[in-house]
């Protein structure tokens, strides 16, 4: 009997409706549209009404994906949630998730911030590998707006909301995924964090006056560390499956800053007719990019083309994925 590998059978994704602009975020912070532009590559972002939260955007992209892969819902085995601003701090937005497309099957959140996609996939594919599961959703979704200080001009100019989900089937014809490298060094927390809220500083009257329920980011320490981990593990993961620029498809890089995949690209000695990048529109929606990317790109996708996933964020965290496409 062949392998059983692991292969995204389908993908769907939610954007908010409400546009916040350049010109919007202008009129907010001290900030303007050519140095947004010129330094991140972001034009506009999503933004999610209020009352809502991040498993309202995963429950409509998954309604989608199970109608469009003539899935019932009964028949998901398991939901992973890549996320870092959960509905709740518990129970597990995955849980909330399945309970609002009427089932109760396991699931769980991964937090692995802007890299949280990758990992959330690669622990899926292991479930559909082991033959435990045959068929699992991994979500990366985020509510960037409900941790993000409107005030801040570092950091609110960069992120947006939005949510991706694919789903996991198992494979015996050597498609799906491939590879999969992923890393971490918690030491760089102090650069890319919130300060409050966990067990350590929980929340109080003094940690709402410091501000200290926002996303901080020391941009530039951050941006130094992404460029050369992101386009290094891309890289990597070519060299360890001979894998030359001509063997690629497309590049699916998380979308944190233009530059940052720009020296990725660069790295693999792909064009940028073979990246995919959406920034402009969406921003950093932090797990949600790279399956935001999958959607957007579904229809020029071929059974077989090789993808190379590659991200990058908060822990830190950061890693790639090789696959064939599946369909
Ligand atoms: O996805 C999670 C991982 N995160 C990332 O990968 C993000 C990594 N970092 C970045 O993308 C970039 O560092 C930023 C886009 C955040 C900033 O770009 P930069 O080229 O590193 O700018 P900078 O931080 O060096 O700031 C340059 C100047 C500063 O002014 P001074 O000190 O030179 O006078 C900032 O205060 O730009 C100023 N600045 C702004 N100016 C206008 C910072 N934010 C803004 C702003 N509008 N929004």
């Amino acid at each position: 009997m062949s392998k059983i590998g692991a292969a995204i059978t389908g993908v769907s994704a939610f954007l908010p409706e409400k546009i916040l602009s350049n010109a919007d975020l202008e009129k907010m912070v001290d900030t303007n549209n050519e140095w947004i532009i010129t330094r991140t590559g972001i034009k506009e972002r999503r933004i999610l009404a209020k009352g809502l939260g991040t498993s309202d955007m995963a429950v409509p992209a998954i309604k989608n994906l199970l109608e469009k892969t003539n899935t019932k819902a009964e028949e998901i085995d398991l939901i992973i949630c890549a996320t870092v601003t959960p509905d709740m701090r518990f129970p597990a937005t995955a849980n909330l998730i399945a309970d609002k497309i009427g089932v109760a099957c396991p699931g769980f959140d991964i937090a692995a911030a802007c890299s949280g996609f990758l990992y959330a996939l690669t622990t899926g594919a292991k479930f559909i590998e082991a033959g435990t599961y045959k068929k699992v959703i991994v979500v990366g979704a985020d509510t960037m707006s409900s941790i993000i200080d409107y005030q801040d001009r570092n950091t609110c100019v960069l992120f947006g909301d939005g949510a991706g989900v694919v789903l996991l089937e198992p494979n015996e014809e050597g498609l799906g995924i491939q590879d999969s490298i992923l890393k971490a060094d918690g030491s760089g927390a102090p650069h890319l964090h919130m300060k409050a809220g966990g067990s350590l500083k929980p929340a109080s009257h003094k940690t709402v006056e410091a501000r200290e329920h926002y996303a901080y980011q020391d941009g530039k320490a951050v941006f130094k560390v992404a460029v050369k981990s992101m386009a290094g593990v891309a890289h990597e993961i070519m060299e360890r499956n001979n894998l030359t620029a001509d063997d690629v498809r497309f590049l699916v890089p998380h979308q944190a800053n233009k530059r940052i995949i720009d020296a990725t690209a660069n790295r693999m000695g792909v064009g940028t007719e073979k990246v995919m990048l959406n920034i402009e529109r969406y921003g950093n929606t932090t797990a949600g990019t790279i399956p935001i990317c999958l959607w957007e790109w579904e229809k020029q996708l071929k059974k077989g083309d090789n993808l190379i996933l590659a991200a990058f964020g908060g822990g830190y965290t950061w890693g790639s994925v090789y696959l064939k496409w599946a369909y």
